[in-house]
């Protein structure tokens, strides 16, 4: 089975930093580029959808100097990597709260997304201001709304629910890997990982490679998928 939607949680940027003697910016430094060489091998491997953790809603109380810093990233990114995104004809999505980003950071996001609004290949769907249990929530009032306002009835199935989520316009997660050991899902799409198949590497994000993820991804092939069924 292809990987349709993979989501990669990027963790490891500081530590990584760290036992180098630099600074933990360093460290989402070096990750922008791997966030670059993760997207293309992603889109060259056939993923359909790669949603990367780039900005969680508790990484708020991360100091005012890092927050800073880490919402600088998609002007770093887009400005180095927008023209070859367009060339692999990569459309840049966000999954999150806009509203609490600030201005620039908002516009950048913003135009990149404008500007790849048509290209049809892989989706490059950022996280950002990003927590699953609020998103489930703010779903939960959606559809509590339509059911106040007559607009359908207390009816609601699993299979219908997805449609009132921020990620409403792509498949399951298939394969969610974390980097740096961690073994935890830090509110990354909970409901959307369901079903998949999850990796925890030891690697940090900067280290991360277009073989690691090569490597995982015919690994994820040779798993036997059922769903809670039984092997036909
Ligand atoms: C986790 O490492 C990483 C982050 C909070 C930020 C990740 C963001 C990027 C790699 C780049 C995003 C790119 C764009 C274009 C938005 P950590 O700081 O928690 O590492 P630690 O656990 O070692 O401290």
């Amino acid at each position: 089975m292809n990987v349709k939607h993979l989501a990669i949680i990027m963790d490891g940027n500081g530590r990584w930093a760290k036992a180098r003697g630099k600074v933990r910016t360093e460290g989402h430094f070096k990750g922008v580029e791997v966030v670059r060489d993760a997207a293309i091998a992603a889109n060259d491997l056939g993923v359909e959808v790669l949603t990367l953790y780039a900005f969680s809603t508790e990484n708020w109380k991360r100091s005012a100097d890092e927050v800073g810093y880490l919402m600088k990233l998609p002007a770093l990114f887009f400005n180095r990597f927008l023209k070859e995104l367009m060339e692999k004809n990569i459309r840049i999505a966000m999954t999150g709260e806009m509203d609490q980003i600030p201005a620039d950071t908002a516009k950048v996001l913003t135009s990149a997304i404008e500007e790849t609004k048509n290209n049809t290949g892989m989706v490059l769907n950022f996280a950002m201001n990003y927590g699953s249990q609020r998103e489930i929530v703010l779903a939960a009032r959606k559809y509590a709304e339509e059911v106040l306002s007559g607009k359908r009835a207390n009816d609601l199935e699993v299979d219908q629910f997805d449609q009132y989520l921020m990620t409403s316009e792509f498949p399951p997660v298939d394969l969610m890997i974390r980097t740096s050991g961690e073994c935890r899902l830090s509110n990354f799409l909970l409901w959307q990982l369901a079903y998949a198949e999850l990796e925890f590497i030891d690697l940090p994000w900067p280290e991360f490679t277009a073989e690691t993820l090569k490597e995982r991804m015919e690994q994820f092939k040779k798993r036997d998928r059922r769903f809670g069924g039984v092997k036909g």
